[in-house]
C-alpha cells in the first residue's frame, strides 16, 4: 500500500539541532494519487488527528513547547483519491539548545600574546581538554559555535564532516551552532576533545577590501559536550578554564590570504602531547570570556561540506619543482594533496581562475594591482598574497592526505612549486566545497552549446554559495543583494534554497539601519572609510530591492508564507525608506530644471546612491573606481531607482495580501500606483518613446509593467531595434539582463530572443562559451580575443539566462497565484533550431517535467505533473490543455 515519503522538517530531511520553536513538516503523496484531502499528522506525543486539507508542504506544528535537546520521531499518513494511506515511515529531527540558560560552558580563547598583534593572518589554535568516560556511552552531543572558523577532533578523529563552521552571518546580531551526534566516537577510558580555531570570517580578511578583525580581534570558542552513560548518570563537559591550548599545524590560515601549515608539527601533535600538564611547554592556559549567548541559534540551512572532488585534466612541469594543475573547471574549494616525495619539501601553492600568456596561473583578474589605490582603506591588506597556500611537508609522508581546511579559494588551476618529486595526476585532486544545496532542477538540450552555457550556470552557482550567496568566490566574497536578487529565481529552479536564503535573509534584516536601509552586501562587509572616501553609500536601488524580491522569490518557488510573515517588517521598512527619499529630497538637476516641485515630484526617487544599471557593455572600465564611483555618485538614477520602488511596492502589496495585512496592503498599492503614474509622467517622452530611450530602459519598463498598454508593444519594438541596431547585441547591464530574453518572448520576439541567446560574437553568453568559460563571467569578455583574463570569471548573474531555458524554452512556469507548484504552467516556446528540449524540475511535491520533440513536422511535447499538483498547457500553436497528475502527452503541428 502507497504511504506519503519524502518526509522534510522545515527545509532539512532531519534536522539535527534545530532551534525553530515551531517547526513546519512536509511529505510527499503517495505514488499514484491525484490529490490528498485530509492528513493526519503525528510528532512525538500530538496527534494532529484528522485534518481535511490538501496541504502537504510546511504544514506547521500544533503540540506543546519543544524544549531543548528533545529527539522526536514523526509520521504522517493521507487520505487521498485513492482512500486512506499507510502511515508514512518515521521522520524524525532533534532540538538544539533553545536558551543561553543551556549553556554551562565559557567562551574561551588563547590568551593574546603580541605577535597577534600583528596584521597578518594568526595561527589556528588548538584548545582542548581531556576527560574520562566511565562507561559505555548511551548518547553524545556536542553544541559547538566559535568566534572565527573550527573544526573538532574527538580522539584525533574528526567531528562531522561540516566545513568552515560557524559558517558567516552577521556576527553581532546572529552565531549559528552546530551540533553534532558523537555517540560512536566516544570510548570508555580517557578520551580527548580538540578543536582548531583559525580566523575565519570573524577576525580574518572579508570583502574586496580584505578587511580584518570586522568583528572582533580574539578568536574564540564555545563547545559543550554532553553525553549519557549506559547506566543512566550523565556528563556535561563544557570549554571552561580547566582547558589548554597549544600550537596547531596551521601557522597562519585567512580565508583569502591562504594558509601555512608546518606538517612537522602535525607528526608531533598526537594525543600525548594533548594529555601533558598545563605546566608543560607549549601547552597554556586559555582566557575566559564573556560574550553574549542570545546570538546563538541553529542554521535553517544545510551546511557547507565537501561536496566533489575532481581529478585533474592535465599537470604540466614548467620549471624544475614547478607545476600547472588544470582541473578543467572553475570552483569553489582547495586541493587535496596525495603525493610526497620522500625528503622534506616547502610546497607553495597558487590557485587562480586563469592562465597568462605563458601558461602560467595568473591572479592578475582577481587580485589587486601592485599599488592599491589611496581610497582603500587598509591597502597593506589588499596587496598582500592572495589565494596561496604553503604547506611544509616533512620527509616520509609517503602516505599523505592534505586538505588546507580553514581557507577557501575559487580557482581552475593551481601553480604547485617545491616538489621534490615527479608531480602526477593522482597527486592532486580539486575538492569542491559549498553549502551542500540538493540539486533540483536539470536542464538539456539538442544544442551542445547551450547546455554548456546550462552548466556553466550551475557551476557559477556552485562556486559562489559557500555559506552566503557571494559575488564571486575570489576578488570579493561579499554577499551582495544586488546580485542575489538576479540569481535567486534561477536558483531557486537549480536546489532548494529555501532555508539557505531564509538564513541569508535573516541578516539582512538584522543588519537593516533603523530607517529601513539595506546594506549593499549581507553580512555587511563594505568599510564605511571605503564609503565616506569615495562619496557613496549604502540601499542602491535594485540591490536593497532584494528585501523583497527575495523573499517573494521563496515563497513562489516553496510556498514559504512565515518566512514572508519573519521578513515582512523588513521589507515594509526598506519600501517606506525609499518612499520617505522619494518624497523628501530631489536630484539637483530636477530641481534647477523644475524649481517649483511637481505634484507627481514626490513619488520619483531620485536621490541616494545607486550603482545604476551597472556594467553595461562599453560603459566605463572597472579600473577608474573612484572617478566611477563619483560619477555615478553625481549621476540621476531617478528613472531605474523610481521603477524598482513601483516594483518592491506592488510586490509588497501581494505580500500583504497574502498575509492578511489588508490595510497595509492597499497602502502598498497606492505607492505602486503612484510610482507607477509618476514614472510614466516623467520618463515617457511625448512621442512615447522612454527618455532613457535605452535596451535596459525598455526592458525595465515591459518587465516591471510601467509601459502603458498602447505603448507596450512600441516599446518591445524600439527594444528590438535598438538590439539590431547593435548588431543582434545585447546592451543591458547587470539589473535587466536576466528579464531580457522573457520580455522579448512575451512581447511577440521569441525570434529575436533566440537569436540574442545563440549570438556568439561579444557581447554573448556563447562568446563566453566559445572562449572556454566553466562559469559565468563578471565581464562579456572576460577572457578578451588575445586571451587575456579580465575581473571574475565566476559572478552568476548573467547566468540568470538559463531561466529563460527553463521558464520559455522548456516553458515550466511557477505561478504567483499557486506557491510552490501547487497550479503551474507549462508554455514551450520552441525555436533556435532546436529540435528538443528537457527540463525537469524537483518541486516541493514532486518531479515536474516538461520534453518536447520536434519531428516529422509535428511538435510533442512530454509533461509530468506530480501529485496534489495541476498544470495548465500552453501548446505552441495555440491549444490549451488541463494537464492531469502524471505523463501527459501532447502533439500539435510544428510551425
Ligand atoms: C561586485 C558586484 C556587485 C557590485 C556592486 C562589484 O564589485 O562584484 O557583483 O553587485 O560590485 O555594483
Amino acid at each position: 500500500m502507497a504511504r506519503p515519503w519524502a518526509l522534510r522538517v522545515e527545509h532539512l530531511d532531519a534536522p539535527l539541532g534545530l532551534t525553530t520553536p515551531v517547526p513546519r513538516f512536509s511529505w510527499r503523496l503517495p505514488p499514484g494519487c491525484r490529490d490528498q484531502h485530509a492528513y493526519q499528522l503525528q510528532v512525538g506525543e500530538w496527534d494532529s488527528g484528522r485534518v481535511e486539507s490538501d496541504q502537504s508542504v510546511l504544514v506547521t506544528y500544533r503540540g506543546r513547547s519543544l524544549v531543548s535537546r528533545e529527539r522526536l520521531d514523526w509520521r504522517v499518513r493521507t487520505w487521498t483519491d485513492q482512500g486512506a494511506s499507510e502511515w508514512s515511515d518515521h521522520g524524525w529531527f532533534e532540538m538544539g539548545l533553545l536558551a543561553p540558560e543551556d549553556w554551562s560552558a565559557r567562551w574561551i580563547g588563547p590568551v593574546a600574546t603580541n605577535e597577534d598583534g600583528s596584521r597578518g593572518p594568526g595561527p589556528a589554535h588548538g584548545l582542548q581538554r581531556a576527560f574520562t568516560v566511565p562507561a559505555y556511552v548511551a548518547r553524545a552531543r556536542i553544541y559547538a559555535t566559535a568566534h572565527g572558523v573550527y573544526e573538532l577532533f574527538l580522539n584525533d578523529r574528526r567531528v562531522g564532516d561540516m566545513e568552515l563552521t560557524p559558517g558567516f552571518t552577521s556576527y553581532g546580531s546572529r552565531l549559528q551552532v552546530q551540533t553534532f551526534d558523537v555517540t560512536r566516537l566516544l570510548e570508555p577510558g580517557t578520551n580527548v576533545l580538540r578543536a582548531i580555531v583559525s580566523d575565519g570570517w570573524f577576525r580574518g580578511q572579508v570583502g574586496g577590501c580584505r578587511m580584518s578583525r570586522v568583528y572582533g580581534d580574539d578568536v574564540a570558542l564555545l563547545a559543550q559536550l554532553e553525553a549519557q552513560w549506559v547506566d543512566g548518570s550523565s556528563v556535561c563537559i563544557g570549554t571552561d578554564g580547566t582547558w589548554t591550548t597549544t600550537v596547531s599545524p596551521i601557522v597562519a590560515a585567512d580565508l583569502m590570504q591562504g594558509t601555512t601549515v608546518d606538517l612537522r608539527l602535525a607528526a608531533r601533535a598526537g594525543r600525548a602531547e594533548l594529555r601533558t600538564p598545563r605546566s608543560a611547554p607549549g601547552v597554556r592556559r586559555v582566557a575566559v570570556h564573556e560574550y553574549d549567548l542570545r546570538r546563538l541559534c541553529g542554521s535553517p540551512a544545510p551546511p557547507v561540506r565537501r561536496v566533489d572532488e575532481l581529478a585533474p585534466i592535465s599537470v604540466t612541469r614548467h620549471e624544475n619543482d614547478q607545476y600547472v594543475i588544470d582541473f578543467g573547471r572553475n570552483i569553489n574549494g582547495w586541493i587535496n594533496l596525495r603525493g610526497a616525495g620522500d625528503r622534506e619539501a616547502e610546497l607553495t601553492l597558487t590557485h587562480g581562475e586563469a592562465l597568462d600568456q605563458h601558461g602560467d596561473v595568473t591572479l592578475s583578474n582577481i587580485a589587486a594591482e601592485p599599488t592599491a589605490p589611496a581610497y582603500i582603506p587598509d591597502s597593506s591588506k589588499l596587496t598582500a598574497e592572495f589565494q596561496v597556500d604553503r604547506v611544509t611537508v616533512p620527509a616520509g609522508a609517503e602516505a599523505l592526505s592534505f586538505e588546507p581546511r580553514h581557507t577557501v579559494h575559487g580557482f581552475r588551476y593551481v601553480r604547485l612549486e617545491g616538489a621534490s618529486y615527479p608531480v602526477e595526476l593522482e597527486d592532486v585532486r580539486a575538492v569542491v566545497v559549498h553549502t551542500d544545496l540538493r540539486r533540483t532542477g536539470w536542464f538539456a538540450c539538442s544544442d551542445e552549446r547551450l547546455n554548456r552555457l546550462h552548466d556553466a550556470a550551475v557551476w557559477s552557482f556552485r562556486g559562489n554559495a559557500c555559506d552566503i550567496p557571494t559575488d564571486c568566490p575570489t576578488r570579493e566574497r561579499q554577499g551582495w543583494t544586488g546580485d542575489w536578487q538576479i540569481f535567486a529565481p534561477t536558483a531557486a529552479f537549480l536546489f532548494d534554497v529555501a532555508g539557505f536564503s531564509a538564513k541569508w535573509l535573516h541578516d539582512l534584516a538584522a543588519e537593516q539601519s533603523a530607517d529601513g536601509l539595506v546594506f549593499d552586501c549581507v553580512p555587511n562587509t563594505q568599510p564605511s572609510e571605503l564609503y565616506e572616501k569615495l562619496g557613496i553609500a549604502h540601499g542602491s536601488a535594485g540591490w536593497g530591492d532584494a528585501a523583497v524580491l527575495v523573499p517573494w522569490e521563496i515563497y513562489r518557488a516553496y510556498g514559504d508564507r512565515d518566512l514572508l510573515a519573519e521578513q515582512w517588517e523588513s521589507m515594509c521598512a526598506w519600501v517606506d525608506h525609499a518612499a520617505r527619499s522619494a518624497a523628501s529630497r530631489r536630484h539637483p538637476a530636477r530641481a534647477r530644471q523644475r524649481p517649483l516641485p511637481a505634484n507627481h515630484d514626490r513619488w520619483i526617487l531620485d536621490t541616494g546612491f545607486h550603482y545604476g544599471e551597472w556594467l553595461e557593455p562599453g560603459e566605463w572600465d572597472l579600473r577608474d573606481i573612484e572617478d566611477n564611483m563619483k560619477a555615478l555618485a553625481a549621476a540621476d538614477h531617478g528613472e531605474l531607482a523610481t521603477a524598482y520602488l513601483h516594483r518592491s511596492s506592488r510586490l509588497l502589496a501581494a505580500i500583504g495580501r497574502v498575509l492578511g495585512h489588508e490595510t497595509a496592503a492597499t497602502r502598498y498599492e497606492r505607492i505602486a500606483d503612484c510610482t507607477r503614474r509618476a514614472w510614466r509622467y516623467e520618463f515617457i517622452r511625448d512621442d512615447g518613446l522612454l527618455e532613457s530611450d535605452s535596451q535596459a530602459g525598455y526592458v525595465r519598463a515591459l518587465a516591471f509593467g510601467l509601459s502603458p498598454a498602447k505603448h507596450r508593444q512600441r516599446h518591445a519594438n524600439r527594444l528590438v531595434e535598438l538590439i539590431r541596431a547593435a548588431g543582434t547585441h545585447l546592451q543591458t547591464g547587470f539589473l535587466s539582463t536576466s528579464h531580457l530574453l522573457p520580455v522579448l518572448a512575451r512581447t511577440g520576439h521569441i525570434d529575436v530572443a533566440y537569436q540574442l541567446l545563440l549570438q556568439d560574437t561579444e557581447p554573448s553568453w556563447l562568446a563566453m562559451i566559445d572562449r572556454g568559460a566553466t562559469t559565468i563571467w563578471e565581464a562579456w569578455d572576460g577572457i578578451d580575443e588575445e586571451g587575456r583574463p579580465r575581473l571574475s570569471l565566476n559572478h552568476y548573474s548573467k547566468g540568470a539566462v538559463v531561466s529563460f531555458l527553463h521558464q520559455v524554452t522548456a516553458g515550466i512556469q511557477l505561478l504567483d497565484e499557486a506557491p510552490a507548484y501547487k497550479y503551474f504552467r507549462i508554455a514551450p516556446m520552441p525555436g533556435g533550431g532546436l529540435s528538443w528540449v528537457r527540463a525537469v524540475h524537483d518541486s516541493p511535491y514532486g518531479l515536474v517535467e516538461a520534453s518536447w520533440r520536434l519531428e516529422e513536422g509535428r511538435f510533442h511535447l512530454e509533461v509530468v505533473v506530480p501529485s496534489g499538483t495541476t498544470a495548465e498547457v500552453r501548446l505552441p500553436d495555440g491549444q490549451r490543455h488541463q494537464a492531469g497528475v502524471g505523463p501527459n502527452h501532447y502533439v500539435c503541428p510544428a510551425r
